[in-house]
């Protein structure tokens, strides 16, 4: 594959309301974009991967992006104009792809990106009950049209839900002393801060005691929050994660022209089983003609000036025929 310049280099951390694109170059590489292409951006955030796609396909090709959360799509617009190529942008699922792309008049498409989980300014915003650090209503949902919010779903769960959910999803060693701490909490008050829920959390694994945290550690030094894997199976449970991006990868196959190419970005080892798994069985079974051998992780340098590449793994295949 080709080898694109990586634009982040030489920069130390995400300042605040900015979203760095992870693995740019890969992406670039792995998608190829070519003048007069159709390329998709299923999870635009601000156009950080967008702007770079629709630069490669120019006057003559076309993106079409979408965001669960409207809030991105003013941010995307803004930088994608002053490219002067054509575009469009959807608020909507990923999920419903085919959809979208019929509403456009677009039967198939040569490229689809899709950088799962939350962009920075989602977390960079109390409001939106992302951040275990920043105290703010728990809200969590991307799509704030439509679902339930955390605290309803904290509300609304079994303990053996709970429980379950936090091992499977999170690998939380402390599944069954959260489940049991929340359950017990919510019979006093219902739990509707962040700040309520990282307090509950710490007093039922000690966390301040056993895990000493840091946000930006030095390599080497890094301890979760106690109450990040937890926030990261609520986010998903709030957003159905995983259900949406099955249903991505099951349509892919269909909507992608032939040598046409998709490239996903997972950071959850949930997520990119799914992936690994789809586009193996889509290779057995003739759809793709060639996948990843292996996940692309980011080099020491993207890690070392953006946390969130540190998890990141970057799948793509490409669709048989010629
Ligand atoms: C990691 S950010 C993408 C950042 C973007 N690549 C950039 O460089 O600016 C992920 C985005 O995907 C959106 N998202 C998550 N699940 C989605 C879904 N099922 N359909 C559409 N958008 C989704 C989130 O709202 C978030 O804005």
């Amino acid at each position: 594959m080709k080898r694109h310049p990586h634009p982040s280099r030489g920069r130390r951390s995400t300042p605040q309301g900015e979203h760095r694109p992870v693995l740019l170059a890969e992406v670039l590489a792995a998608l190829d974009p070519q003048p007069g292409q159709v390329v998709v951006d299923a999870t635009i955030g601000w156009a950080g991967h967008a702007v770079e796609l629709l630069r490669h396909v120019g006057p003559s090709g076309r993106l079409v992006g979408f965001d669960f959360d409207a809030d991105n799509l003013p941010h995307a617009r803004a930088r994608l104009e002053a490219l002067g190529c054509p575009f469009s942008l959807h608020q909507g699922n990923f999920a419903g792809l085919p959809t979208i792309l019929a509403a456009e008049g677009i039967t198939a498409i040569d490229g689809v990106l899709a950088d799962l989980g939350m962009s920075s300014m989602q977390v960079d915003d109390a409001e939106r009950g992302f951040s275990y650090v920043r105290d703010g209503p728990l809200d969590m949902r991307m799509d704030r049209s439509r679902g339930r919010t955390a605290a309803q779903l904290l509300a609304a769960l079994s303990e053996e839900d709970l429980r379950q959910a936090l091992h499977d999803l999170g690998d939380e060693p402390e599944a069954d002393r959260i489940a049991r701490a929340i359950v017990r909490a919510r019979q006093s008050a219902p739990i509707e801060r962040t700040a309520d829920l990282v307090r509950i959390i710490r007093e039922a694994t000690d966390g301040d005691a056993k895990q000493a945290w840091r946000l930006h550690p030095k390599p080497g030094q890094w301890n979760l929050h106690p109450a990040a894997r937890t926030f990261q199976v609520l986010r998903i449970l709030v957003n159905r994660e995983l259900a949406n991006l099955e249903q991505l990868l099951r349509v892919l196959p269909a909507v992608l022209n032939p040598g046409g190419r998709a490239a996903i970005i997972s950071f959850h080892s949930g997520e990119d089983r799914l992936v690994k798994v789809a586009f193996r069985d889509g290779l057995a079974a003739g759809l793709y003609s060639r996948i990843a051998p292996d996940p692309i992780r980011a080099g020491f340098e993207e890690r070392s000036a953006n946390p969130r590449a540190r998890s990141a793994k970057l799948r793509w295949a490409e669709r048989s025929g010629s």
